[in-house]
């Protein structure tokens, strides 16, 4: 059967969305779900990726891409060695989020964490927000530069409609029927 094979394949959950949309919350409860199923699983957050490998780039398109280049670069890497990978990235462009869907394959699995832009400056939790619509800080996503919806993720999550652990069980699940993970019924526990 085709999706039992899976079971032994890497693959990248590639999360997508506004500043503040809840990309990392979601992450993190994926990630320790991850860690108790399968082991092993690596996490590309924009945030950390900025600090190191893309230290130095801004955000202008140009580096935006480069940025969502070099973090596609390193998940497909991974996930053709069998590794689970999340990635945390606003990733605003259709273009380049598709180019690295090309480059991974069938293994891309694209979560789009969408809140209203409303919300998310609500929430704030950088207090970006308040800067980008004072202006202080230029081309931020969703106010001041472009932020591109996918057209067809694998899964959709609205985090103004439920809890995180309800996003995070959602993404889990889709990684069963995908059949990446073995479903697990008790994973309501705790
Ligand atoms: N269903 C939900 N999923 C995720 N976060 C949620 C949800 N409901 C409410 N929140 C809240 O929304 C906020 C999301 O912040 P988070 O840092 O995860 O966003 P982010 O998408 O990683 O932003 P950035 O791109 O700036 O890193 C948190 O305060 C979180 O508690
Ligand atoms: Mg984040």
């Amino acid at each position: 059967m085709e999706n039992r094979t899976k079971l032994d394949r890497g693959f990248t959950l590639w999360f997508t969305g506004l500043s503040g949309a809840g990309k990392t919350t979601i992450a993190e409860i994926v990630e320790r779900e991850l860690r108790d199923r399968l082991g092993t699983v690596e996490v590309l957050d924009g945030d950390i990726v900025r600090t190191n490998l893309s230290k130095g780039l801004g955000f202008s398109r140009e580096d935006r891409d480069t940025n969502i280049l070099r973090i596609g670069f390193v998940a497909n890497l991974l996930t053709r060695n069998g590794v689970a990978v999340i990635v945390s990235a606003i990733s605003p462009y259709e273009e380049v989020r598709d180019q690295v869907r090309r480059d991974i394959g069938d293994d891309f699995v694209e979560i789009f964490v969408d809140a209203p832009l409303q919300v998310c400056a609500e929430r704030d939790v950088k207090g970006l927000y308040k800067k980008a619509f004072s202006g202080e800080i230029p081309a931020f996503t969703g106010v001041s530069d472009p932020y591109e919806p996918p057209a067809a993720p694998e899964l959709h999550i609205k985090t103004n409609e439920e809890e995180p652990q309800e996003s995070a069980r959602r993404v889990i699940s889709k990684l069963e029927e995908l059949g990446y993970l073995e479903p697990v019924k008790q994973y309501d526990r705790a």
